[in-house]
């Protein structure tokens, strides 16, 4: 997964602030269920982004455990701000959900079961904020989606663009192609003002101009 030189990795997660129980709860049962999660970096990152962006109203596609929407639910809090998240998993939803409780962010995050592109198709509201982290082979479908959704000025955030590098070195293995191509496909999306980040698996950020 590292995709910048170990000795940078361990200093970035060295000298990060600490994070309160809740958040270290979670990355420890994520790390031992299995469950990719963003962890610290990209947590500070978006929650940066959503604070300095003033960002309001964000929708999530990929919940997981909850751990990036409690990031993003303590970002647009203090604005009385939303988070909808989405998750096909009901294990996972279930899992989210009493996290989020645990965060006493249950009125600020809102997490809806099913088929992200399904429910994405019927969501009619404009978002500041847009942060995709779902299954690989929906991303190009959930951005092309989404990004009508997102308002002037907001920000498109996408996880996992460089895919532990491979898509820098064009592997030939289909989820780094699916991830080249979605790439290729959000750097050429007019209106977007396009960067990765090569933070943990690469940050893809977005802004809608
Ligand atoms: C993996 C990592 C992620 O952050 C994710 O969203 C999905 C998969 C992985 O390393 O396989
Ligand atoms: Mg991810």
């Amino acid at each position: 997964m590292a995709i910048t030189y170990d000795y940078i990795d361990d200093y970035l997660y060295r000298i990060a602030q600490p994070r309160d129980l809740l958040l270290q709860k979670m990355e420890e049962e994520a790390e031992s269920g299995a469950v990719p999660i963003i962890g610290p970096l990209v947590g500070r990152l978006l929650y940066n982004l959503a604070r300095s962006s003033q960002t309001k109203k964000v929708l999530e596609i990929g919940t997981a455990i909850g751990y990036s929407g409690i990031w993003l639910g303590r970002a647009v809090a203090p604005l009385k701000g939303t988070v909808t998240t989405i998750d096909k998993d009901p294990k996972r939803v279930k899992w989210a959900e009493k996290n989020i409780s645990e965060a006493e962010l249950q009125k600020v995050i809102k997490v809806l079961e099913g088929d992200a592109l399904e429910i994405l198709s019927t969501l009619k509201e404009e978002y500041d904020m847009i942060f995709l982290d779902s299954d690989k082979d929906i991303y190009l479908d959930a951005f092309k989606s989404s990004v009508k959704k997102l308002r002037k000025g907001g920000l498109f955030v996408a996880d996992n663009t460089l895919w532990g590098g491979d898509v820098a070195k064009g592997g030939r293995s289909e989820l780094t192609q699916t991830m080249i191509r979605f790439n290729k496909e959000v750097f050429g999306y007019p209106g977007l003002s396009t960067v990765i980040l090569p933070l943990r698996d690469g940050v893809l950020v977005g802004l809608k101009e």
